[in-house]
């Protein structure tokens, strides 16, 4: 296996400007960019690599003609599937991107059965459960994209308000990548000092209201997609963790087994990232209503894998 090959799988907006991000960043030896969109991979995996080339990286961008090309893949991202229109939640896509999301995964099971699997597909803790159970992999190696995405949404609005502290704020949202997500006011700082110190709670509050729209209100704007350069630079600092086993602590969907009390159900928890996927879930203490918050977030995610399993998607 090559430690720093990696494969995306979907070379549509979000895959795309992921690998191009990657390669500017000089992480993977070879990104193998795969899409059931032939002229589209090509083009891309030309453009990306005649960037790299421009950028003096050492990444190879190739695109993949068959399933045989992961092969080899220490680390493989899933961006395929339909994105969200206006009008639409994420949940509309449910059904349309647990079938494609299966194929992916069965051809991850032959070809790179040992790779780390990031999985960026909406609706996203279903599709992260969803390839867990038809691959049949432990939970360490099937993580989902979104807690870093809608914190960096939570930074964004927090500056948007403040007007100052750009690159000085953590922000922090854990629960489901949708509707019910839960922005953590008080886990979150400016340049160490707590939300609370430098805004009022209605700004707050307002702040929480963005964050969980934000996604939406992209599409809205764009009209025939969803976003992509903050979900791919969220993406691409999940593989870096990955690839150089870098430890570090990221909000990510990852399959509960009895923390926060849930169990054998994806959610948004932090996590730590390294060589072997999620290495550790780490509780934090929630208050009262942040629990409240996240069991009804964690419910419907339950309820879209209830409707995963009366569909038959659920078996390997
Ligand atoms: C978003 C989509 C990617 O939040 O879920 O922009």
């Amino acid at each position: 296996m090559d430690t720093k090959k990696i494969a995306i799988i979907g070379a549509g907006n979000v895959g795309s400007t992921l690998a191009y991000t990657l390669a500017s960043k000089n992480i993977c030896s070879h990104i193998v960019l795969k899409d059931i969109k032939q002229n589209l991979v090509k083009a891309m995996a030309l453009d990306i690599s005649q960037s790299a080339n421009a950028a003096k990286s050492s990444t190879r961008v190739t695109y993949a003609q068959e399933g045989k090309d992961i092969e080899g893949c220490r680390l493989i991202v899933i961006t395929a599937g339909l994105p969200r229109l206006p009008g639409m939640s994420r949940n509309d896509l449910l059904l349309t991107n647990a079938k494609i999301l299966k194929e992916v995964m069965n051809e991850i099971k032959e070809y790179a059965p040992k790779a780390i699997v990031i999985v960026v597909s909406n609706p996203l803790d279903a599709m992260v459960y969803a390839a867990l159970k038809v691959s049949g992999f432990p939970r360490n190696q099937i993580v989902g994209m979104a807690g870093i995405l809608d914190s960096a949404r939570m930074s964004h609005f927090i500056l948007e308000k403040l007007g100052y502290g750009a690159g000085q704020i953590e922000s922090s949202v854990m629960g489901g990548h949708g509707d019910d997500m839960v922005p953590l006011p008080n886990f979150s700082t400016v340049a160490g000092l707590a939300l609370t110190e430098v805004l009022s709670d209605e700004d707050i509050e307002d702040i929480v209201e963005k964050t969980k729209n934000g996604g939406a209100q992209i599409v809205k704007y764009l009209e025939k997609g969803s976003a992509y350069y903050a979900p791919a630079h969220a993406t691409s600092l999940m593989v870096e963790a990955i690839l150089n086993d870098k430890k570090e602590i990221y909000p990510c969907a990852v399959m509960l087994e009895g923390e926060y009390g849930f169990n054998d159900i994806v959610s948004g928890v932090p996590v730590m990232l390294g060589k072997n996927g999620v290495e550790k879930v780490i509780e934090l203490h929630l208050n009262q209503s942040q629990k409240e918050l996240f069991a009804r977030s964690v419910d419907s995610v339950q309820q879209l894998v209830d409707t995963l399993i009366e569909n038959d998607f659920l078996n390997q």
